[in-house]
């Protein structure tokens, strides 16, 4: 079978998952996969939108249903970001550009990640479609600022800032197979590489893996700039560091990784016109709150004021439903699009997104909303 005939049979975000799994080297797949510690936060982010039941409208005209809207100063086809990833040609030698070109294809937002393997300049470059760049404050505030003049210069509309990791998670699959920071393959890694040797015969046609946007600062390849990456991460930074860039900034600009109310007040506070709600899709605190269980009390707390953005543990067009049913202006989706990635670059991208938005737009029609203004927290009454 094709690749194309693999993907036209996924069906959903979990087969794309199955073939992600299958042609990944293992220690990769546990990277792109895995959570932090007993990944109960990681499990929970998707379960929770079990705990919301639909009560859908009927005899309404949904022949043709509505779904553009504005994220970040920019216009979106639909209500979706594709939330920064680092390191995106582990899993396709086309990388951050494939996941780029896809997103554009499909009127998506494209949150570049400050650990791309592509130069955030390249990736600029590929395409015009929406996108945002998202960076980290390091212990070193030149190379931070560096990179913000650099996202200026290369023309993002938007900055991202990610508010929790300051410290990296604990994330077993990773301290199991020797990817984590420094990566030193174990046994088990090594053995999950070799039994995959066409992920190397694609890596080899497309140069070094190298994290791009750091390689001015770092030389030596993936493993050092990795290991330099971990030691700039800045547990000392504070609200004060995130107002110092908005301001630098002077444009749309969202703080990723609120879960509370205050940090959502605060967040507004310094001057963020969009908060993501989000646990990092579980891969730091384990035990956080599921992203969707955060967010009825953020949007109450700061929703007339800036957009809220649900990540985390979309794995349905319904999910997204239930997300600005209750107040989200827009979802962000990680895995998922790398499942497709992993599955089969731009194409398998697309294919993730196809599915979700077929998805979104049935369950729009099946609850009676022509358009994303239909879409109201009357759809879920809480138990
Ligand atoms: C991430 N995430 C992430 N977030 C961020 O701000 N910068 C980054 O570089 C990364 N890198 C990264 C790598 C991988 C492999 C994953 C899976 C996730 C977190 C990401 O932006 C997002 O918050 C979660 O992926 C959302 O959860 P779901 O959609 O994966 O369930």
């Amino acid at each position: 079978m094709t690749q194309l005939e693999q993907l036209k049979n996924c069906l959903n975000v979990e087969d794309l998952r199955e073939l992600a799994r299958r042609r990944l080297p293992r220690p990769l797949f546990d990277y792109l996969d895995g959570g932090a510690e007993t990944e109960i936060t990681a499990r929970r982010n998707t379960l929770a939108f079990d705990e919301v039941p639909l009560f859908p409208e009927c005899l309404v005209d949904v022949s043709s249903v509505k779904t553009a809207t504005h994220i970040l100063g920019q216009e979106l086809r639909w209500p979706v970001m594709c939330s920064p990833t680092g390191a995106s040609r582990f899993y396709h030698p086309d990388g951050e550009l494939a996941v780029a070109r896809a997103a554009a294809a499909t009127g998506t937002l494209y949150g570049l990640s400050v650990m791309s393997t592509h130069t955030l300049e390249d990736v600029a470059s590929a395409t015009d479609g929406p996108k945002v760049f998202q960076l980290l404050i390091f212990k070193d505030r030149d190379l931070t600022l560096e990179l913000l003049a650099r996202a200026r210069t290369a023309g993002y509309p938007a900055l991202c800032l990610t508010v929790d990791a300051a410290v990296r998670g604990k994330r077993e699959r990773e301290l199991r197979t020797g990817l984590g920071i420094p990566i030193r393959l174990s046994l088990q890694g090594i053995a999950g590489f070799a039994l995959r040797p066409h992920w190397f015969l694609g890596q080899m046609r497309s140069g070094s893996l190298q994290l791009a946007n750091l390689a001015r600062r770092a030389t030596g390849g993936l493993a050092a700039q990795s290991r330099y990456a971990g030691e700039q991460l800045d547990p000392a930074a504070t609200w004060r560091d995130a107002r110092e860039l908005i301001e630098r900034w002077r444009g749309p600009f969202a703080i990723k990784g609120i879960l509370s109310p205050d940090d959502a007040r605060r967040a507004v506070d310094v001057g963020a016109t969009a908060v993501i709600v989000s646990n990092h899709g579980g891969r730091q605190l384990d035990g956080a709150a599921a992203a969707l269980e955060a967010l009825p009390e953020i949007v109450h707390t700061v929703g007339d004021r800036v957009e809220v953005i649900l990540d985390g543990g979309v794995r349905r067009g319904v999910h997204m439903l239930k997300a600005l049913a209750l107040g989200a202006k827009a979802c962000s989706i990680g895995r998922p699009y790398l499942f497709g990635l992993a599955a089969g670059g731009a194409a398998g991208v697309r294919r993730a997104l196809d599915i979700l938005q077929a998805e979104l737009v049935l369950a729009m029609q099946l609850c009676g909303c022509p358009d994303l203004a239909a879409i109201q927290p009357t759809l879920i009454r809480r138990r």
